[in-house]
């Protein structure tokens, strides 16, 4: 379960040095996943302001921006270059012929095979087996597919569908829009679990318990977020799972927020799907082939050969497979070729991809998955806890002490509020931070200016992400320095009018 175990208390919580940059710095020094920061391009800070994408003149030198910014759009690894241009490189000098030739400085296997080398390669950062992962479109028409297979809504039997209240709107429309599409009710069928407190709207697991527990009878699938994209509220995902499965209830996850960031076990949990997008914590690229996973026990195809010797949907009754909607990349690689009309699916997810996936897309994520392979998920989670708690640790204890240069007593200020769970395990990356809502214009005006990289959500939210790739516990630091001092100032302004 990823929520049972205890975390052991960081060095920093009782050593007033924990505010100083060398105290920042001596953290860098001891991490060993540091030197992936230089596999990314980090953008300098005028970069961040010049108003053309290209140099016009040669540039004075510029420092790196504090880039914490990766539950939205991640940075571009430096491989993606390389992968990119080898792609464009086969589909100039080969051709057709880069479908199927294979080629002896190749990055990736002929176009054909391209999206079986991304499986194997996405497996291991969600926690499954190369067959249950697909690489392939986009969340929210992975989440449609997966719908279109998983929910099956009966007459006078299961039709609803519970979800979260707060739900990501994407999320929201695509499970209204699928039960509009079964002629039913969305009033009557979406079950959404809300809050208890709107102003910190984090969903407790015995909250989603009891709503799931009150509609099961009628329940016919749960989608739920593994990471909360508002409050990065990451849910038990083991414990909810196996609970809807104590029911009946087939349930499906959307790892958006998820994905890259906390160690996934979708296998072992075994969840039912889930979907994906590759362009935050993954760092494919803005918009970039998403992916998904269907559990092994779903993704069955039998074939029964009748007495011709022949399988495949012209002798209908004799394959048995889970329903969905069908395209031609999805048929088995053997019969794919034969254009003779029978669907045989390939195994597992692959069966359901509809179409063959844009190379140029998918060499980005084969970039990004390399790194991230590299790495391993289980050294990020380790260094993602310790970034994120030294965060919090900052922005909740600062002394008023000048020698520190944090000169705000963030405690005492009270002009802010961390919404995200303080348990680590219950968290990825993402601190959520809840401003009083007259700073937030303020303190993003400032940080914008500062070269700090954050993401705010109106009216009064700021999102902020220090992930393990590629920023350093110095990012931390600089972006909490700054942080407190634009909440002063901002509050100094405040009262400057009001006063
Ligand atoms: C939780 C969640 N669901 C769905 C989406 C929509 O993703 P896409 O535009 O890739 O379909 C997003 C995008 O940020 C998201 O964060």
């Amino acid at each position: 379960m990823q929520q049972s175990q205890s975390q052991p208390p960081f060095p920093w919580e009782d050593d007033t040095k924990a505010f100083t940059k060398a105290y920042a710095e001596s953290l860098d020094a001891q991490d060993t996943l540091a030197h992936f920061r230089g596999q990314f391009i980090i953008p300098t800070k005028h970069d961040l302001t010049r108003k053309t994408i290209v140099p016009k003149d040669e540039e004075p030198p510029s420092p790196l921006c504090t880039y914490l910014c990766g539950n939205s759009l991640g940075l571009q690894p430096k491989a993606t270059q390389t992968y990119v241009n080898r792609f464009l490189q086969t589909w100039a000098t080969k051709g057709v012929l880069g479908h199927f030739t294979p080629h002896e400085d190749e990055l990736t296997p002929p176009f054909v095979d391209v999206d079986d080398m991304a499986s194997k390669l996405m497996a291991p950062v969600v926690g499954a087996l190369a067959s249950e992962v697909a690489v392939m479109d986009t969340l929210t028409t992975n989440l449609h597919l997966l719908m279109a297979s998983f929910y099956r809504p009966q007459v006078g039997g299961r039709y609803k569908i519970v979800m979260e209240g707060k739900a990501f709107p994407s999320d929201h429309f695509a499970v209204e829009s699928q039960i509009m599409h079964h002629n039913l009710p969305p009033a009557e069928a979406m079950v959404l679990i809300e809050p208890d407190d709107l102003e910190h709207p984090i969903l407790s697991t015995e909250k989603i318990i009891s709503v799931i527990d009150e509609h099961a009878e009628e329940t016919a699938l749960i989608l739920l977020p593994a990471i909360q994209y508002y409050t990065g509220q990451y849910f038990d995902i083991a414990r909810i799972t196996a609970h809807a499965h104590s029911k009946q209830i087939p349930i499906g996850w959307d790892c958006a927020h998820a994905v890259g960031n906390v160690e996934l076990k979708l296998h072992d949990w075994d969840v039912d799907f889930a979907a994906w997008c590759n362009y935050k914590y993954m760092n494919s690229g803005p918009g970039a082939m998403g992916g998904l996973f269907v559990h092994e026990r779903h993704g069955f195809v039998d074939v029964d050969v009748n007495e011709n010797g022949n399988g495949g949907s012209g002798s209908m009754g004799r394959l048995s497979y889970r329903p969905r909607l069908a395209g031609w990349w999805g048929g088995d690689k053997k019969t794919r070729f034969i254009m003779d009309n029978r669907f045989l699916p390939c195994p597992g997810a692959a069966g359901y991809q509809l179409s063959n996936p844009s190379v140029l897309d998918i060499s980005a994520v084969i970039a990004s998955l390399q790194v991230f392979n590299a790495a391993t998920m289980p050294a990020l989670r380790q260094k993602s806890i310790k970034l994120t708690a030294y965060m919090e640790h900052l922005l909740l204890n600062s002394p008023s002490d000048k020698q520190t240069i944090f000169s705000v007593n963030s405690a005492d200020s009270k002009l802010f509020t961390i919404l995200t769970p303080s348990n680590p395990l219950e968290r990825g990356s993402q601190l959520s931070i809840l401003v009083r809502p007259y700073l937030l214009q303020g303190v993003y005006a400032r940080l914008v200016a500062s070269g700090i990289v954050v993401d705010e959500r109106k009216p009064n939210v700021i999102r902020v992400a220090a992930v393990p790739l590629y920023n350093s516990f110095m990012d931390v630091w600089e972006f909490c320095r700054e942080f407190l001092e634009a909440c002063a100032e901002a509050e100094r302004e405040n009262q400057g009018k009001t006063g």
